[in-house]
């Protein structure tokens, strides 16, 4: 099989050129906490936020979307990429990807911008995923937890091929395609399809809910970086980037995790500053939560002030970052 791993090797090599740079960002869904859409202006402040944070340890300037289309439109351009354009922030684009056999609605809202922006929107594009833990939401964990509906690899392949055929004459044609998964969606050999089908590999990784694993926040380290090299080595040399991750300051205990301001701070030190941040691609959860469902919250900061819950401050190059807060 020489001439399959040659190939495959010269792949990996090509697609981590794509994400020689270590872009910083935090996710962003399509609605606010009470369900309604975010328009233009909430998409803006987010942005305009996440550049002005103060004693950030890098600049967030990226963000992650979950979706092309408008809130409640059926195939309009989400408006978060105006706001991206008005304030210079790079954009990985996201396919919502479950409980559907058919992406056209998705390819037709980024088809609009493509037409509609030219480049000073596909400039600002630094890859797409295709889906975002869809393949978890069918996994034993993910039913177990009633996660929703999710996805099959086969479909998720299937739609990596329809995005490629729909923009292969546009500028969009060289966008990094990731998915974007659970690390042990990653590690599962039933979805080495959907690792063979992409660019880069986005994993999302909460040490929180990992119950039964000793997910007290002193251990949070040990567990990110235990999934993260699963994830490396399942993934055949494929660039990883962390494209969810972070611990809510309030909330419920799960476990031994407990939610609280001082832990957020420690898992920004210990996981952010230490591990990922101008290292890997890293897209944190979150800056502002927009999940109703879910009751615990990740926000760093609260209404989008420039100043966050804790203090942002990365240590030095080279300083072993000691904790002051355990618990
Ligand atoms: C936009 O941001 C990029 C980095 O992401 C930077 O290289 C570029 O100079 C910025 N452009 C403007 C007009 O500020
Ligand atoms: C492995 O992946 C397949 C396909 O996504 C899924 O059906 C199966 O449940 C997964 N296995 C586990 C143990 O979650
Ligand atoms: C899902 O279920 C697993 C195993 O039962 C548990 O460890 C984990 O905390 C759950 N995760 C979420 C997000 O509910």
């Amino acid at each position: 099989m020489r001439t399959t791993s040659t190939i495959a090797a010269a792949a990996g090599v090509l697609a981590a050129g794509a994400s020689a740079q270590n872009y910083l960002g935090f996710n962003s869904g399509a609605t606010l906490a009470d369900r309604s859409a975010k328009f233009k202006a909430d998409f803006k402040a987010e942005f305009t936020t996440a550049q002005g944070l103060e004693n950030a340890p890098g600049t967030f300037n990226a963000v992650r979307l979950y979706t092309n289309i408008q809130a409640y439109s059926t195939d309009d351009p989400i408006q978060a990429f105006e706001a991206a354009m008005e304030t210079n922030t790079s954009i990985l684009l996201g396919v919502w990807a479950s409980g559907t056999t058919d992406i056209s609605n998705e390819l037709s809202a980024l088809n609009k911008a493509v037409t509609k922006y030219g480049t000073k929107f596909t400039d600002l594009v630094i890859g797409m995923s295709i889906g975002s833990e869809d393949l978890y939401r069918v996994s034993v964990t993910g039913i177990k937890n009633k996660s929703g509906v999710g996805n099959s690899p086969s479909a998720i392949v299937g739609f990596i091929g329809d995005f490629k055929k729909a923009f292969a004459n546009t500028a969009l044609a060289k966008t990094p395609i990731g998915h974007v998964d659970t690390w042990d969606a990653w590690t599962n050999g039933t979805n080495k399809p959907v690792i063979d089908a992409v660019d880069w590999v986005g994993v999302d990784e909460y040490p929180y809910y990992e119950s039964g694993k000793g997910n007290g926040i002193k251990n949070s380290g040990v567990l990110f970086d235990r999934a993260y090299d699963a994830t490396v080595a399942a993934v055949g040399g494929k660039p990883v980037w962390v494209t969810e991750t972070g611990w809510p300051s309030t909330g419920q205990d799960w476990d031994l995790a407990v939610a609280s301001v001082d832990n957020a701070k420690y898992y920004w030190q210990e996981i952010g500053c230490r591990k990922l941040f101008n290292k890997v691609p890293t897209f944190w959860y979150n800056l502002r939560d927009s999940n109703p469902d879910n009751e615990m919250k990740f926000a760093i900061t609260s209404n989008l002030a420039t100043k966050p819950l804790f203090d942002l401050v990365g240590k030095g190059h080279g300083y072993i970052w000691v904790p002051s807060v355990v618990g």
